[in-house]
């Protein structure tokens, strides 16, 4: 079997099987790229992903940095994206759900990873036995965490680590100031567990001139004071997230919990071109080939709802994704394109569940088995997880993570 380290040195790697992990989401390496069945997947440069988080090492040191790998690593794969991340040098994961740990555990991970919301009593086990570190705001769930810890079964156990988090003003998740210092009191006189950090979110950290960052920054550093009063100094306090990270050095604290950079993708469509965002490298790319081509006539019109008509005899190309692998049916209908042939051509008619339309031009020279850029480049083109998303009137953190299981992910 090809190990990531393989792949990461740039060694040929050895074809494996086609694999899938606990939540049955295809798991494969670049060895399976002659293998796979399906002329439509996900390719995912994971040289890209250790790049970006050694970016973000350089931009932020001495902050450390927590590679954020929730929602399937953002639609890439969370293990493969994981380890990408750590052999980067990032020293913490985070995730949104113990199940997420769980699954970076049962592939190996050890490095400390962190749930980023309280999790439900029911899954304070789970965080517990996977060594997982939850994310503490209520006495009820600081309550579940410590009956987990006293019901583990470990010999010789030592203190488990936990964070809080303050609602700076975000208002999503996280306790005011008041209760955090009650439940650091709290929890550090418990000695089964460790106030290993405190944190907060950045509302608007996307938007570099807004002072309301310095305003959530401000709340977090008298809470700290108050906290140091007490003789309570945790040792990771952390709030930036990417954009934080990237654009309020203020922010960088003792760790920096970075997603969106991680898979090299600005914080907001209008950083993309920032000297700070040109450094990173998208990793995802999105490819299929072309299934079938042939000449249709002028005046033809094309897929469901006829919407598409050809203003002269053209081929057409059907290219084997669709809304179901998290291609978005309304792509057509804001003027979508692909790269086919090193060009820029059309999405042609109504986006169906396994298949689009393409409009390659009169004459084109575009045939079965064809390669076709929706997401990355081709030639010197390209279409970004952003240029879809301002399309569409949404982020690029949608259109990653959209990518439905289905979709066969393939590790270069
Ligand atoms: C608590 C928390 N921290 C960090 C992140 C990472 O954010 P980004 O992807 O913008 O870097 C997220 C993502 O939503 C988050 O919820």
């Amino acid at each position: 079997m090809s190990g990531l380290g393989d792949v990461l040195a740039g060694r040929p790697p050895v074809p494996d099987e086609i694999g899938a992990d606990s939540l049955g989401r295809p798991v494969a390496t670049a060895g399976q790229l002659s293998a796979r069945l399906r002329p439509a997947w996900a390719e995912i440069d994971l040289g890209a992903v250790s790049d970006n988080v050694a970016y973000l090492c350089q931009v932020v040191a001495p902050a450390r940095v927590c590679a954020v790998v929730k929602a399937y690593g953002y639609g890439h794969g969370s293990v493969p994206v994981a380890r990408a991340a750590l052999a980067g040098g990032a020293t913490y994961l985070g995730v949104a759900l113990a199940e997420e740990g769980h699954e970076l555990r049962k592939a190996g991970l050890g490095a400390p990873v962190l749930v980023l919301s309280e999790p439900p009593a029911a899954a304070m086990a789970m965080v517990v036995e996977d060594r997982l570190t939850p994310t503490v705001y209520t006495e009820k769930g600081l309550a579940s965490l410590l009956a987990a810890v006293r019901a583990r079964r470990e010999e010789s156990p030592v203190p488990f680590p936990l964070h809080l988090k303050l609602d700076s003003g975000m208002h999503r998740v996280g306790a005011d100031p008041e209760t955090v210092a009650d439940l650091a009191r709290r929890a550090s006189a418990e000695p089964e567990l460790h106030l290993e950090g405190v944190f907060t979110h950045l509302a608007v950290a996307d938007e570099p001139d807004n002072p309301f960052t310095g305003e959530q920054l401000a709340c977090l550093g008298s809470v700290l004071a108050r906290l140091a009063e007490e003789g309570t100094r945790p040792a990771l306090v952390h709030a930036a997230n990417s954009a934080g990270a990237l654009f309020h050095p203020q922010a960088r604290l003792d760790m920096v919990r970075a997603g969106i950079a991680v898979y090299g993708l600005a914080p907001a469509s209008s950083l993309t071109e920032d000297p700070r965002v040109r450094p990173l490298r998208p990793a995802l790319s999105l490819k299929a080939r072309v299934s079938y081509a042939k000449e249709v006539a002028s005046g033809g019109r094309l897929s469901y709802g006829l919407r598409y008509q050809l203003g002269c005899r053209s081929v057409v190309a059907t290219v084997p994704l669709g809304y179901a692998d998290g291609v978005p049916r309304r792509l057509f209908e804001v003027g979508g394109e692909v790269l086919v042939g090193g060009r820029r051509a059309p999405v042609a008619g109504t986006v169906t569940m396994d298949q689009i339309l393409v409009d390659c031009g009169p004459g084109a020279n575009v045939r079965a088995g064809d390669e076709v850029v929706l997401l990355g480049r081709q030639g010197g083109e390209e279409i970004s997880a952003w240029h879809w998303a301002d399309r569409l009137g949404t982020i690029a953190y949608e259109v990653t993570c959209a990518l439905s299981a289905r979709l066969p992910r393939i590790y270069t």
